[in-house]
């Protein structure tokens, strides 16, 4: 299998006014097409800052290596070749599910697809466009929540209603950032088991997680200690 996503000695540091806090010293990583890879590390040790970098949400420092999407660096895509890979070729889950509380779980699920539509291709779509979404919804164990606002939802089905939408556009890789973090042991497995039917099915899955027990259903692990990628 060919690399698909590709972290190449990478750094990123925050700076807090005159502070600077080294998070990712010399990280680097690779995700095949079709693999299932856990990133593993304690709190604070950087997972979701290098999660967030692997899906173009934050820049690397200025002296970093490269991330690589298909072997192309983040950094010399134009800026509608950034928001394509940030809209299209990536589906991300954030640690706390950031749904639209005034949508409904339909409107949260359709949202990623609505990026950049004219208010004609809108009107002609629509009605596909919201049976995709239902359907995708239905196979996330939601058919029966559509019309259901985020606030009436468990913390489990908020993270199926999320993992929908980072799913909604087809995404070549997925990137989950502790998907079953908030939830219960059960509730978390369920969530573990739509994220394995969806590898079965040919997505490319990274997730983030301090789980052992998580972390053993991926292919692989890759652990961040000390600002390193082993
Ligand atoms: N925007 C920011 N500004 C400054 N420091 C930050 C920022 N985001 C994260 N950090 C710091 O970077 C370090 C790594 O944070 P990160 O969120 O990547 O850790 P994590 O491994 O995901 O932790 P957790 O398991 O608790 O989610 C932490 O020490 C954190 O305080
Ligand atoms: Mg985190």
């Amino acid at each position: 299998m060919s690399t698909l996503l590709d972290a190449v000695h990478v750094k990123k540091t925050y700076r807090l006014g005159k502070v600077s806090v080294p998070v990712l010293r010399d990280a680097s990583m690779e995700v095949r097409t079709g693999e299932w890879v856990a990133i593993v590390g304690s709190s604070g040790s950087g997972k979701s800052t290098l999660l967030h970098l692997l899906g173009g949400l934050d820049r690397a420092d200025d002296d970093s290596g490269p991330i690589r999407f298909g072997g192309e660096d983040l950094r010399r895509f134009s800026a509608r070749r950034e928001n394509h890979y940030r809209n299209r070729d990536v589906g991300f889950v954030f640690q706390f599910y950031h749904l639209l509380p005034e949508l409904s779980v339909l409107e949260n699920a359709m949202l990623p697809a609505l990026v950049g539509l004219s208010r004609l291709r809108w009107l002609s779509s629509r009605t596909a466009l919201k049976d995709r979404a239902s359907e995708l919804l239905a196979t996330c164990g939601l058919g029966h929540r559509l019309s259901h606002r985020p606030a009436e939802l468990s913390g489990g089905e908020r993270q199926r209603v999320a993992i929908a939408r980072a799913l909604i556009n087809g995404p070549k890789v997925l990137l989950a950032d502790e998907p079953t973090g908030n939830l219960d042991v059960k509730t978390g497995g369920g969530i573990l088991d739509l994220l394995a039917d969806r590898h079965a099915a040919g997505l490319t899955l990274v997730m983030v997680t301090h789980d052992a027990q998580v972390a053993a259903r991926a292919q692989r692990r890759v652990r961040i200690e000390d600002g390193r990628v082993e």
